[in-house]
């Protein structure tokens, strides 16, 4: 007895221990992953802690001097000896991966020996007057080889001659008001348009539509030039002499020219340059102001009774312009056409012989192995190319990539490792159409729509001195102004004050809401094909000028000889501090977008954003009351969409309140719904005419690919409908297009419901 009862209680005892085993085990197990993760996140906001404060102002005042002591040129070899140099410099900062990305597109230079330039020429056809060949070289870069003139990139060669027609911006506007109001045809006519306002190639679009067998293009100081600051070198003016290059490309996507859809690789078909995308058929060629004065002062005076005044000024002749139309120079800015010298008519010829030329170029593409979903991709993406030394663009947004990159490879070397993926880009040829991230977003197009979370872009960090600029999917604006609350000011003065504030003293959203102005993508940099044509969700910060003061298009020096090191240096940020934050909140955003276990990604904001835009376009229709009676036209679908969306997105976030962030499937579950939504806005068959534009809520305007265009569909098919001869097909496409809008808005709010 005694001994079974001592077995007994030894059993009892065993039975006990092995419980309590158990339950501690089973507690245990339950337990740990919610300390787990608590202890993940609060590691995660130390670590951004110190990702943020490793980021210094001299290594990217370093950075940035190192990489524009030389012109490098898309395609030439001092561009590949950059990227071979970033490729290096990331391996060592301790990425996982570095690898030199090169594909064969379609770029344009000048020919070495036949000079591009304009000249007005006198009767007898002798060249009395040519535009400069060359910008006055900066101080300090006399040496330097290898500055290629300025020109227009993909310009058709010729040499055109006829009369000169001032068409102010050359917009679509202003085609429009003078072909319709001033009555004058360009057809056979050489134009000459002020830049601003609109990228460069929707206005060699224009002129070519309009019939002009060429094109001049001139920096007006109006448009270029500050107010009470000096011409560079003693200030950040553009001097007379200084020209804005750029490619004038409507490629509305395609990326190379001759492989568009497909990465330009060794095997891949190209068409001939007949069939290439978005090259224009007229010569173009851009200028300053110093000779601009010249071409108008020589155009234009027919005004009889104003006779007495042709021997003191030869201007430019026919009708005065609008005072819209007037730029900052002493001439009239009259029309034209032609202009009178003594009632002698002379003409313009442009000399245009550059050529096109298949050319290798290379991204260098870098990754960081995410830990827990390493399928799962946050890419950070700018260009390395320029069109001289790049001091603003784009190597001030390079520096900060890399920048960005050290500060992550300090990371890692403590232990850390983002939950995704991280990609780092340095793209190639941005500047002749965005073609090395288009091709390899074409490459990857697979692998990106499956897995790419989201893509920041980062071209220029700085085109003012004034605040920070935000353009981004609305999905990202929660995101934004989280983050920019964790980093400060920049600004003297505003110690200890967040540069969220900063930012919302300086530039508060105008209208519906109280916080500082974020705006919708437009393109003219990189993150067009994530964004537009694959639909993932993209941003671009940097620092910028103030919009109610400062009225000059872009910053003055833009695309010329005098965007150096200097620039940035003496003028633009001196203490390199707005480089840091735009570095801080470029590199914040990936760190979040890589590391949180939700993913940061808002939509609501989406839904409020749709609501605006739906908004926007049906009033822009009620322009035409009557016909939207006689052809039954209704955005009732495109309201109760854009409704469902709406309570869809709230339901969504509802849930995540809930959400068992314990359980790796119902996290997972959640996030693809998140990284998918942007996905959801996607018309595979794309826009009427622009099959790489395949964003139904966003696309680049038809008018200004700078610009983003919400419905772009919708507003396309109302644009100018008033002057449509088909009114009946006009509004029939008007119906189509909100059809489109709403069942694609429908279609993406279903994407939030409840899995089942
Ligand atoms: C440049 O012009 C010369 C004639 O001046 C011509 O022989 C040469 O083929 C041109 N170069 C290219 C690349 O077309
Ligand atoms: C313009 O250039 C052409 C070609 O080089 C030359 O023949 C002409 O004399 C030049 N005109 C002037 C005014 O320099
Ligand atoms: C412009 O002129 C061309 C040729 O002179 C002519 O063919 C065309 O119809 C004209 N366009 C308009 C809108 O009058
Ligand atoms: C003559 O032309 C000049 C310069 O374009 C202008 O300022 C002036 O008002 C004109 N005078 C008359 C009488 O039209
Ligand atoms: C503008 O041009 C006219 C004629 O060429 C000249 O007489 C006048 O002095 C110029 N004005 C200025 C402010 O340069
Ligand atoms: C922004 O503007 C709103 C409304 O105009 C105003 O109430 C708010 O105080 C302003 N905020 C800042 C930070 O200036
Ligand atoms: C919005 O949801 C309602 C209720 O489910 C549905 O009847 C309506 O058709 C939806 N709207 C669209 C445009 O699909
Ligand atoms: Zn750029």
């Amino acid at each position: 007895m005694k001994r079974e009862s001592r077995l007994i209680c030894w059993i009892w005892w065993v039975l006990i221990v092995t419980a309590l085993f158990l339950m501690g085990f089973i507690i245990g197990w339950f337990a740990k992953p919610t300390q787990m993760n608590t202890e993940n996140e609060k590691a995660s906001s130390q670590y951004l802690r110190e990702f943020l404060d490793e980021m210094k102002t001299d290594q990217i005042r370093e950075h940035l001097r190192k990489f524009t002591r030389l012109p490098h040129l898309a395609g030439t070899e001092q561009n590949l000896k950059y990227a071979e140099q970033i490729k290096g410099e990331w391996q060592q900062f301790g990425l996982d991966s570095v690898e030199m990305v090169p594909y064969d597109v379609l770029l344009s230079y000048p020919n070495e020996s036949r000079p591009n330039y304009i000249s007005i020429v006198d009767q007898r056809g002798h060249e009395i007057y040519n535009t400069s060949l060359a910008e006055p070289i900066p101080p300090g870069y006399e040496d330097i080889s290898n500055i290629v003139p300025p020109y227009s990139a993909y310009s058709a060669k010729g040499q055109p001659q006829g009369e000169l027609v001032y068409v102010n911006y050359g917009r679509t506007e202003d085609f429009f008001q003078l072909q319709r109001e001033m009555g004058i045809n360009v057809t056979g006519k050489i134009v000459i348009v002020r830049y601003g306002k609109i990228f460069r190639g929707n206005k060699v679009k224009n002129a070519m539509l309009a019939g002009a067998k060429g094109i001049i293009m001139f920096s007006d100081p109006a448009d270029y030039w500050a107010a009470g600051v000096q011409a560079y070198p003693d200030g950040w003016n553009i001097p007379g002499g200084g020209v804005q290059r750029g490619n004038v490309l409507n490629l509305n996507g395609a990326g190379d020219p001759l492989t568009p859809g497909y990465p330009a690789k060794e095997y891949t078909y190209r068409f001939s340059l007949e069939d290439a995308v978005g090259l224009p058929n007229i010569p173009v060629h851009p200028i300053g102001f110093h000779d601009a004065i010249h071409l108008l002062k020589y155009g234009f005076i027919n005004d009889i009774a104003n006779s007495t005044l042709f021997a003191m000024s030869r201007n430019m002749g026919g009708q005065i312009p609008p005072d819209s139309w007037k730029g900052a120079l002493n001439v009239s800015y009259r029309t034209g056409p032609g202009f009178v010298d003594d009632h002698r008519t002379q003409s313009v010829r442009m000399n245009i012989h550059s050529d096109n030329k298949v050319t290798r170029i290379y991204n260098v593409i870098g990754k960081i192995r995410g830990a827990l979903e390493p399928d799962r991709y946050v890419i950070l993406g700018g260009h390395r190319d320029a069109w001289v030394f790049g001091g603003i663009d784009p190597m001030s947004g390079a520096a900060v990539v890399h920048e960005t990159v050290r500060s992550a490879g300090k990371l890692l070397g403590k232990g850390w490792r983002p939950r995704r993926t991280i990609v780092f880009a340095s793209w190639d040829a941005e500047e002749f159409g965005l073609l090395g991230s288009t091709e390899w977003a074409e490459d990857n197009a697979k692998l990106l729509q499956e897995r790419a979370v989201a893509y920041i872009n980062a071209d220029s960090a700085i085109e003012g001195m004034y605040t920070l600029r935000v353009d981004c999917t609305p999905s990202l604006h929660t995101l934004v102004y989280d983050l920019t609350k964790q980093v400060v000011s920049p600004e003297d003065g505003e110690e200890g004050i967040s540069l969220y504030e900063s930012w919302h003293r300086r530039d508060n959203w105008t209208s519906d809401r109280d916080a500082p102005r974020i705006s919708k993508l437009g393109s003219g940099s990189d993150f067009e094909a994530y964004f537009i044509r694959l639909g993932i969700a993209a941003g671009r910060a940097r620092y910028t000028k103030n919009k109610k003061t400062e009225r000059y298009s872009s910053y003055p020096v833009y695309h010329s000889v005098y965007e150096t090191f200097e620039i940035v240096e003496k003028f633009y940020d001196p203490s390199f501090k707005r480089l840091r934050t735009v570095a801080q909140v470029r590199g914040g955003l990936i760190f979040l977008l890589a590391d949180s276990l939700l993913l940061p990604l808002d939509a609501n904001e989406y839904a409020d954003s749709l609501r605006k835009y739906a908004e926007r376009i049906a009033q822009l229709a009620q322009r035409n009351p009557e016909q939207m009676e006689t052809y039954q036209v209704s955005f009732d679908p495109l309201f109760s969409a854009v409704q469902n969306f709406s309570v869809a997105a709230r339901d969504f976030h509802e849930r995540l309140q809930t959400l068992n962030r314990e359980d790796p499937l119902q996290v997972r579950i959640i996030n693809d719904q998140l990284m998918y939504l942007e996905r959801a806005f996607i018309d595979p068959l794309g826009l009427p005419g622009r099959p790489f534009y395949r964003h139904v809520i966003f696309a680049p305007s038809s008018h200004n690919k700078y610009a983003g265009e919400s419905f772009p569909g919708i507003y396309d098919a109302l644009f100018d409908i008033e002057h449509s001869a088909d009114q009946e097909k006009a509004w029939q496409e008007v119906k189509r297009q909100i059809s489109i809008a709403a069942f694609t808005v429908q279609a993406a709010a279903m994407t939030l419901t409840t899995p089942a």
